[in-house]
């Protein structure tokens, strides 16, 4: 048993875009585990579009990484050691633990994974987090029902490729953005999309809208925000819903964009709700008992982009955030 660790820490707050300058490697020494603590030795790190809003000295639903602190986030492990009698040593589990080889955990967020309903790195995306907020996102928040039209931008990655596979599920009509005509070809060819159009090429986002959502939209499931939500609103149809899930177009930007469009809501008498997934954990039950199901009979179709290595780990987030990945975005740091 190793008595090293290796950390990757928060070392510089970034304006604007995130650089290699932002993080710092260091080699540390595993401290003893205390009564009620576990090892966990860590399999898959997952790289989040959220982690950049942790990266700035504001308040948000999430606190804020720690500057010389490791970074954090969404991982899966095996328990290497236990002095908790929750865990036993051998077990999977999943939680918040840091960037670094070995994380100790009190096991208070730590759920045991049961590998029985699909891979374990499926407990970062499909089954796990961006999953379950594809789930509430459009089921609870954006009330989809069968014959709406849905549009889900940033469509191809972690939650928009789950979104639109949901809406299908449900008897609605899905719709996709995505920044590259490889993403495109799948979200319609593989994954069941009715219609989709490349944000980048397109000569006018309102015209590709207008051609793919002849009928306007009943759920927009909102990811990137700005121009894209502008382009939007004056597409929703009477009493559309817009589920707010993330804006990430603004997230690196020191100033986000104006939107332009807002009265096109009340034409429409659509809502707008934000929603944060760590508020529908309740959900959880209901969501990996419908979601093995379909990945059982091949309705959810799901795509990784796994980077190995910790060391490569800001690469990997940074890589996520500039559109670069195609499918859930992980790091594989250990063997399974
Ligand atoms: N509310 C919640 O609780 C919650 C939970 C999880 C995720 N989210 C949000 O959900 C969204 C998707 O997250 P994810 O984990 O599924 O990430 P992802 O889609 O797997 O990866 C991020 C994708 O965003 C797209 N993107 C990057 N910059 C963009 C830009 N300027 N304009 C348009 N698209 C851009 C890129 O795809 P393209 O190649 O298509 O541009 C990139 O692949 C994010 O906004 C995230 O913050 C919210």
């Amino acid at each position: 048993m190793t008595t090293k660790n290796t950390q990757i820490l928060f070392a510089k707050r970034p304006t604007g875009w995130v650089d290699e300058t932002t993080f710092e490697t260091v080699e540390t020494d595993l401290p003893e585990l205390a009564d009620g603590q576990v090892l966990v030795r860590n399999i898959y790190l997952s790289v989040d579009p959220y982690m950049r809003g942790r990266m700035n000295d504001t308040k948000s639903y999430v606190d804020g990484f720690q500057l010389g602190q490791p970074l954090q986030g969404g991982a899966v492990g095996q328990i290497a050691q236990s002095r908790n009698n929750r865990f036993q040593e051998g077990q999977y589990v999943t939680g918040m633990l840091g960037w670094e080889s070995y994380s100790v955990s009190s096991g208070k967020d730590l759920r045991v994974v049961d590998p029985a309903h699909g891979p374990l790195s499926y407990y970062l995306g499909v089954l796990g987090m961006p999953g379950l907020t594809a789930y509430v996102g459009l089921l609870d928040v954006g009330r989809a029902k069968d014959g709406d039209t849905v549009f889900v931008s940033a469509a191809s990655g972690a939650v928009g490729s789950v979104v639109g596979q949901i809406a299908k599920i449900k008897g609605c009509r899905a719709v996709g953005s995505a920044g590259g005509d490889d993403k495109v070809a799948y979200l319609t060819d593989e994954l069941g999309y009715d219609a989709a159009f490349n944000y980048k090429t397109a000569d006018s986002l309102g015209r590709a809208l207008k051609e793919t959502c002849p009928d306007g939209i009943d759920v927009y499931f909102e990811n990137v925000g700005g121009a894209m939500l502008d382009a939007v609103l004056p597409r929703m149809r009477f009493q559309g819903r817009i589920a707010l899930c993330g804006m990430i177009s603004q997230y690196n930007l020191e100033r986000p964009e104006p939107i332009n469009n807002l009265i096109a809501m009340l034409v429409s008498r659509s809502t707008i709700q934000g929603f944060i997934v760590s508020d529908h954990w309740d959900r959880l039950p209901a969501f990996i008992a419908d979601m093995s199901g379909w990945l059982r009979d091949g309705k959810v179709k799901y795509r990784e982009d796994v980077m190995e290595g910790l060391e490569n780990t800001p690469d990997a987030f940074i890589r996520m955030l500039s559109g670069k990945n195609f499918g859930k975005q992980l790091v594989k740091i250990g063997e399974e």
